[in-house]
């Protein structure tokens, strides 16, 4: 029964490793197309974010391991843009996150009730996630 129950989740990060190794493509191709006057900020921001993908990768692939889950190869599809500005680049890095939030709240939907241990992992990564919608809110708002 409780195998059952947890195929979901197992599901749910499997997705979310490839979404995160998505982003790290993302986060490093927008870091060396992006253009404007604040670049330098925007480029390191940018780089950032590719490193902290790459972290939620393998912090989510070794939680699925640990789960008895077999990570499996893949990459979430990259969406193709074609206006380089800092402000639409921004944009996409915001649209990014949200995506991310919402995989990381499915995931602690599925995991409640039924496996404390996934709840809690769910929690820390949806409180780190949430943290940098304001920063890039904040920086569209600056951009030009
Ligand atoms: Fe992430």
């Amino acid at each position: 029964m409780k195998q059952v129950t947890q195929t979901k989740p197992l599901e749910i990060l499997q997705t979310i490793m490839e979404f995160e190794l998505a982003g790290v493509v993302r986060y490093t191709y927008y870091s060396l197309v992006v253009t404007g006057s604040d670049k330098e900020n925007i480029v390191n921001f940018l780089k950032e974010q590719a490193n902290e993908s790459l972290t939620h990768a393998q912090l989510v692939g070794e939680f699925l391991a640990s789960l008895d889950g077999s990570p499996k190869i893949g990459i979430a599809p990259i969406p193709e843009i074609d206006d380089f500005s800092a402000k639409n680049i921004l944009a996409a890095s915001l649209a990014n996150e949200k995506q991310a939030l919402e995989l990381y709240k499915l995931l602690l939907e599925s995991a409640k009730d039924v496996n404390v241990a996934i709840e809690e992992f769910a929690r820390n990564m949806i409180e780190e996630e949430g943290s940098h919608h304001l920063e890039i809110e904040e920086m569209i708002r600056n951009a030009n």
